[in-house]
């Protein structure tokens, strides 16, 4: 059956609340579906007893959320370190790449400060970071990038999956082969993404992913991971190191028998993980994986569809890219008055975003193109006279 036509049924029974609001708003914050709640509450209820909780159950509960990472982006588990965010995985890339004095790492201008922060940080240290501007329409300069990755001096590129202010979705394959040519590391924010769009760490050269559980993935709060690539994996040491980080650590019965040697896969990176939300992101990504990612790339983006063709109608300012291999679920539109459009579209129950100074709109595959257009009346009305059609 067709994503489209499982959308009632799906929507019915995992976001019953979605009768009477129009959310838009997965950029922000996405919802907890209902099996992800009823698995959540049968966790915490046996967490009242900690007698029912013994640790060989809730080992697995992190194994399982491993696993679930990888099959989202194609990687293997042993490449996954849970995170409880994205800023966390992007700390730790910036603080494990080896980057000396002098050496240049590549920021997009206009990332979000998640991926921004943890660059500058590094000024400390005589790492050169160059913010590297945007194009005319606001969006990452990808030629300008693949020019900067020809100095020498550039040994990392960090950038995001897609843009948080208009969607642009990074063509991450011609950036990844760019800096496997050059030798620089290609760091990636991915959390306004994964989970509406495909990526698969086999096809596309990414060496460091970072992605939170909060938006896209539908998972909780506290939830997140990093992707190292197996290769870097062994070279790139945590600069904070967790117990659970040291070979024989699974032994509880012989933990004051310290080890030498952090372990060989990408959990020499975590610094501990919270079961239950690690156990509702299992559930929620294992749904939107249910699904298949690719549908629900395909459907989110046909949402999108009523409001390009309402804004092209207008004349209205898109601010998202409207081509094919950039255009992601997001779509921001600048109508003439945003702020008044985005207070006149709350009051009609539409939950979105303003940002930067454009109305963000982001639909998941749960959504509807009546909701979207729903919008379209609200922001026609507000325009003015009616369209005739
Ligand atoms: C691109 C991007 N990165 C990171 C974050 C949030 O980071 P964290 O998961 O550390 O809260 C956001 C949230 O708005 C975002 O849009």
């Amino acid at each position: 059956m067709t994503l489209r036509a499982l959308v009632r049924e799906i929507r019915d029974r995992e976001f019953p609340w979605t009768a009477a609001t129009t959310y838009l708003n997965n950029a922000s914050v996405g919802p907890v579906p209902e099996r992800t709640r009823l698995a959540l509450e049968a966790f915490n209820a046996k967490r009242t007893a900690p007698h029912l909780l013994p640790d060989r159950e809730l080992q697995p509960l992190l194994d399982a959320a491993r696993e679930t990472a990888a099959r989202l982006i194609g990687a293997e588990a042993a490449e996954i370190a849970l995170t409880p965010n994205t800023s966390t995985g992007l700390n730790i890339a910036a603080r494990a790449l080896p980057l000396a004095p002098g050496d240049v790492v590549l920021v997009s201008d206009r990332e979000f400060p998640a991926n921004v922060y943890p660059w500058l940080a590094l000024r400390a240290r005589g790492v050169v970071v160059e913010l590297v501007p945007v194009t005319a329409e606001g969006f990452p300069d990808e030629d300008r990038l693949l020019e900067r990755l020809a100095d020498p001096r550039v040994r990392a590129l960090a950038v995001s999956f897609v843009q948080f202010s208009n969607g642009f979705r990074a063509d991450l394959a011609r950036l990844g082969a760019a800096c496997r040519a050059t030798g620089a590391f290609l760091v990636v924010d991915a959390i306004q993404g994964l989970g509406a769009a495909p990526l698969d760490v086999r096809d596309v050269p990414v060496d460091l992913l970072a992605c939170g559980g909060q938006k896209w993935l539908l998972s909780p709060w506290g939830t997140g991971f990093l992707f190292v690539r197996k290769e870097l994996v062994r070279e790139l040491e945590p600069v904070a190191v967790g117990w659970m980080a040291f070979e024989g650590t699974d032994d509880f019965t012989n933990l004051t028998r310290y080890s030498d040697s952090l372990r060989p896969n990408a959990r020499r990176f975590e610094v501990g993980a919270a079961f239950q939300d690690q156990l509702g992101f299992t559930t929620s990504v294992g749904l939107l994986l249910d699904l298949g990612i690719p549908a629900i790339d395909a459907y989110t983006r046909a949402l999108g569809t009523p409001v390009l063709d309402w804004a092209a109608r207008r004349g209205v300012r898109v601010v998202s890219p409207t081509d094919a291999r950039h255009r992601s679920a997001i779509i921001c539109v600048a109508p003439p008055e945003p702020r008044e459009a985005h207070r006149r579209l709350r009051q009609a129950g539409i939950v979105c975003s303003l940002r930067e100074g454009a109305i963000r709109l982001a639909p998941h595959f749960y959504n509807t193109v009546e909701e979207l257009e729903r919008v379209v009346g609200v922001l026609d009305e507000m325009m003015g006279a009616p369209l005739s059609r």
